[in-house]
């Protein structure tokens, strides 16, 4: 199958969304500030900070020998934010300018206690030539090896972490890719690696009126130079604004090897909704049928049974595992492409008593449950031998991210 990425060229792009100027609402700066803040002296470090909502959430935190560095590349959006801090008595340097250019002399002066924000996501397509060269050279020379398809987001969190000392905190707003996109691994790697702790909170509801991107909350404290010891990473459920807190239950899945593939045949062996609405089901392609590329199209390798690799897709590891790899937008769909789909787990090898019959007849009445029930008894119980708690820690987490996935529907048509 083709593979086709939309780049709206940027004259389409409103020019708030090319320098990515959507601002934090001031509720969620605060929570970040107090978060992070722990002495009326500590040095603050904002990166892009708009209008100043982080930078006015900061100020009555601070005292006279605190400080606020905060830097914006648009002018007027920086007249803003001195607005909005008149007459706090912080010593606050003001930078208008590119971040890139102005973090170079910042990286060899004095540390920051604390980085702060709400970076700008910018593909860096839209970069003219030099400024992305200029980012991926500060990045590089830190070991990072970004490509193309990065995002300036991932950018401004590596150098605001490079500009802390050692036991700085950083609390910012990010995009939940942070969790699923390719570009965004060597961060999701190097993070545990930097921070003692590293706190990632999600939202059930979509906190940014007006845009469709996901976003998290990225708290790191104790922010060492490499250790090669690895820190904690805790991730978090905030429900509906309110602090309900819920641990994640899947913290380990190993990704076994690809059982299929998505080649460009024109009869495939079966088919993978590529926007799925509950969980993702391969359906096997007995009517020898074809499809656009909205479907995947999947070609089964070597000796598998094709029937069982659709009826060992029912599990709630691969549902939950689907969750944790596809994207999820502002309408509530959630779709895998094709590199997700390669990459989900499927438990084939242990469908010894597995009756795909069954599966097949409980879902087509639309009985997810008992299909469920079933490949998790002999696929994840029997065959991968998980315990009854892991296997309903996958089904609790499944049920968990699907229901917090559905519900921004709702969140998309406020915004709308
Ligand atoms: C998502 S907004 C967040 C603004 C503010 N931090 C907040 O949370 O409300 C990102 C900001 O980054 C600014 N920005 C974009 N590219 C930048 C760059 N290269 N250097 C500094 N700021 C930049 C945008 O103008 C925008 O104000």
């Amino acid at each position: 199958m083709s593979r086709i990425n939309i780049i709206w060229p940027r004259r389409f792009l409103s020019s708030q969304k090319i320098r990515g100027g959507y601002y934090t609402p001031r509720i969620l700066a605060d929570y970040l500030c107090r978060w992070a803040i722990c002495s009326r002296s500590d040095r603050i470090i904002e990166p892009s900070c708009g209008d100043g909502s982080f930078v006015s959430a900061a100020a009555p935190l601070l005292g006279e020998k605190g400080l606020i560095t905060a830097i914006e590349i648009a002018p007027r959006e920086i007249e803003k934010a001195k607005k909005a801090v008149n007459g706090s008595r912080v010593p606050t340097e003001w930078k208008c300018g590119s971040f890139f250019d102005v973090v170079t002399p910042l990286l060899k002066g004095r540390k920051y206690d604390v980085a702060v924000g709400n970076p700008p996501f910018i593909r860096f397509q839209y970069f003219d030539r030099q400024e992305r060269d200029r980012a991926f050279h500060l990045v590089n020379s830190f070991g990072y090896r970004p490509t193309g398809l990065a995002n300036a987001w991932i950018t401004f969190v590596q150098l605001s972490a490079e500009l802390l000392r050692d036991g700085g905190r950083l609390a910012m707003v990010v995009p939940a890719e942070l969790l699923q996109v390719k570009y965004a691994a060597e961060l999701r790697y190097r993070l545990p690696m930097m921070f003692e702790d590293v706190y990632i909170v999600a939202f059930d509801e979509l906190v940014f009126p007006g845009i469709q991107q996901e976003v998290v909350l990225l708290l790191a404290k104790g922010r060492r130079r490499y250790s090669g010891n690895c820190g904690r990473l805790h991730t978090w459920q905030v429900a509906n604004g309110e602090a309900l807190l819920a641990h994640s239950a899947m913290s380990e899945v190993v990704i076994r090897n690809r059982w299929f593939d998505v080649p460009s045949v024109a009869v495939p062996d079966a088919f993978l909704f590529r926007q799925i609405h509950k969980a993702p089901l391969l359906v096997a392609n007995h009517a020898g049928a074809t499809s656009t590329d909205t479907i995947h199209r999947v070609r089964i390798r070597g000796d598998v049974d094709r029937d069982r690799l659709c009826a060992s897709m029912v599990n709630s590891l691969t549902f939950v595992w689907a969750e944790v790899c596809g994207r999820s937008y502002g309408g509530g769909v959630l779709e895998l492409d094709p590199r997700e789909a390669e990459n989900l787990f499927v438990p084939y090898r242990f469908t010894g008593g597995l009756d795909v019959d069954f599966i097949d007849a409980r879902l087509r009445a639309g009985d997810m449950k008992a299909a469920l029930d079933h490949g998790d008894d002999i696929l994840l119980r029997r065959g991968c031998g998980l315990s009854k708690t892991d296997v309903r820690r996958a089904r609790e987490g499944w049920d968990r991210l699907r229901q917090r996935r559905q519900r921004r529907r709702h969140g998309a048509r406020m915004a709308a």
